[in-house]
């Protein structure tokens, strides 16, 4: 999915603030409090040399602009292959090996425009997606004992419905997810536009942060972490 100018509008309004009030250069603060470095691409190493982010770096300093910059350089990697390790996707649901014993569960949204993936008309279809999945981690990941995944999506009822309660039961909530998607996925919307007045209440604390505890709490939603023995997921799918 390609994302609007406005969801790295956000984030770097948002790196502008930790600068701004940790006294830490602007570089620094987007490498390390926004989901830019993935979005071009880069893997999750987060390396400030990495030739690439060197080049974006650099330019950050010569340009008048700095979210026309940033924008520009991601329209230039877009076509660059993301590098998360994805096992297999069924839908709009993928999964990584986290260690041999732990599966980890991703989401993206695959579906056409019209209706929210969300949406309980779509529950059968996602539960079929997650069942294909877990047949596939049943038939290729022998030693997996157990279910993973951190996301503001699990505040939602709408996704915590295509899991077993098990697992959406035991949210414990997920510090420093200021480079993750889990964390800034919750400014989109099914385009992959940003959510206007979600996005503006969020503006709108930024300019009032103090300390760094408002950093977090200036966040409408939070990431969760969920985890869960992988037989109640064989045993919810059926598989
Ligand atoms: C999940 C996603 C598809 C929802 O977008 P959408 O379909 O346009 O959202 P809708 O407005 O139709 O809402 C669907 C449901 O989610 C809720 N919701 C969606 N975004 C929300 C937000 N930011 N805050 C609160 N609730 C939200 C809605 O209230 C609605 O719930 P309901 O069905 O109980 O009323 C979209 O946010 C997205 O693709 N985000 C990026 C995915 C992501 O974060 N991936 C990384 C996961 S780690």
């Amino acid at each position: 999915m390609r994302y609007n100018k406005e969801f790295f509008d956000l984030q770097i309004r948002f790196a502008q603030t930790v600068a701004a009030l940790i006294d830490m250069p602007i570089e620094k603060a987007l490498l390390d409090y926004t989901n830019i470095y993935v979005r071009f691409g880069l893997g999750r190493a987060f390396d400030q040399h990495h030739p690439i982010w060197r080049c974006y770096a650099d330019g950050l300093s010569q340009s008048v602009d700095l979210c026309d910059w940033t924008y520009g350089f991601y329209l230039a990697r877009a076509e660059v292959t993301q590098t998360r390790s994805t096992v297999a996707t069924s839908g709009c649901f993928s999964y990584a090996i986290h260690n041999a014993e732990c599966v980890r569960i991703h989401f993206e949204n695959v579906e056409p425009a019209t209706v929210s993936p969300l949406s309980i008309d779509r529950l059968p279809v996602r539960r079929e997606e997650l069942r294909s999945l877990f047949d596939h981690v049943r038939r290729n990941q022998r030693e997996a004992t157990r279910v993973a995944g951190t996301s503001w999506l699990y505040n939602l009822r709408s996704y915590r419905r295509c899991f077993p309660d098990e697992y959406s039961a035991s949210v414990k909530v997920a510090e420093s997810r200021f480079r993750n998607m889990s964390l800034w996925g919750q400014f989109l919307d099914r385009h992959g536009a940003v959510r206007v007045g979600v996005a503006e209440n969020f503006t709108r604390r930024l300019s009032h942060i103090a300390n760094l505890k408002d950093l977090v709490c200036s966040f409408p939603l939070q990431a969760l972490a969920v985890e869960a023995p992988i037989e109640q997921f064989y045993r919810f799918y059926r598989v």
